[in-house]
């Protein structure tokens, strides 16, 4: 679980589920009033049915269940689809999935702490996949980082020239749990942009979130789907 929510006392097998899965009610709890204030001023239907794209163990997927929404959590990961079935406590509400099963189109599509991690033509591409799966009228949102600070630039750089090994040395001597985490790549509004423009949905808004830390710009992507025969244009 510290692979999918790192935190500097976790490691090493330290989450306990209950507190591991009560950080995903919480994180939910946060972004709720912003799903409900947004499908208000958009006009959007209440979401039944939602996809946690990237849900690892079930954090969000199980939080989104728990206030009764129909759930697939979709992972790319056979072992992380395993887990999160292991600790599937709403299994009426919820289930889970290897990435290439269908299940659409959602009413409510998430994704958070999942692009961030893949290279942008990769993330670009996985966002113009994922986005055909939102119903007309439904609401994604997606995270992802746009830019880095100097401070993540620098890390950037020293990741690739330098050798794993001494990454992991770093690490070990100042127990820095940035240092030892898979890097981070930043996923250019432009290619958001494009990506979102091409499976006919609509960029709404843009939010920062600082959920990638101090060193990223890490924003949340507000993205709707016209209604049925009804065109959108990048907002
Ligand atoms: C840091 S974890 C976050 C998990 C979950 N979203 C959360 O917030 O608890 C990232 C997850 O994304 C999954 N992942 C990475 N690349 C993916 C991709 N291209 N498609 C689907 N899942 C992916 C990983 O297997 C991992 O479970």
């Amino acid at each position: 679980m510290w692979a999918i929510l790192t935190a500097p006392d976790k490691r090493g097998g330290r989450w306990r589920p209950a507190d591991f899965f009560a950080t995903g009610a919480e994180d939910v709890a946060r972004l709720w009033p912003e799903v409900e204030r947004r499908l208000a001023a958009w006009s959007l239907p209440p979401p039944r049915t939602a996809l946690d794209y990237g849900c690892g163990a079930g954090r969000i997927a199980q939080a989104l269940a728990a206030r009764g929404l129909q759930v697939l959590g979709r992972d790319v990961s056979p072992r992380m689809v395993e887990l999160a079935r292991s600790h599937n406590r709403h299994p009426d509400h919820c289930r889970y999935e290897v990435v290439g099963s269908g299940g659409g189109p959602f009413d409510l599509l998430y994704s958070g702490l999942v692009l961030q991690h893949v290279p942008p033509t990769v993330a670009e591409h996985t966002l113009a996949a994922l986005l055909p799966e939102l119903a007309p009228r439904g609401l994604a949102v997606v995270q992802v980082v746009t830019g880095s600070a100097a401070a993540g630039r620098l890390r950037l750089r020293l990741w690739h020239s330098l050798p794993r090994g001494i990454w992991r040395l770093a690490y070990r001597l100042r127990g820095d749990p940035q240092l030892a985490r898979v890097p981070v790549w930043p996923l250019t509004l432009r290619r958001a942009r494009r990506a979102i423009d091409g499976a006919g949905c609509v960029l709404r808004e843009v939010q920062p979130n600082g959920l990638a830390g101090p060193e990223w710009r890490s924003v949340w992507l507000w993205i709707t789907r016209p209604a049925a025969g009804r065109e959108g244009t990048a907002g």
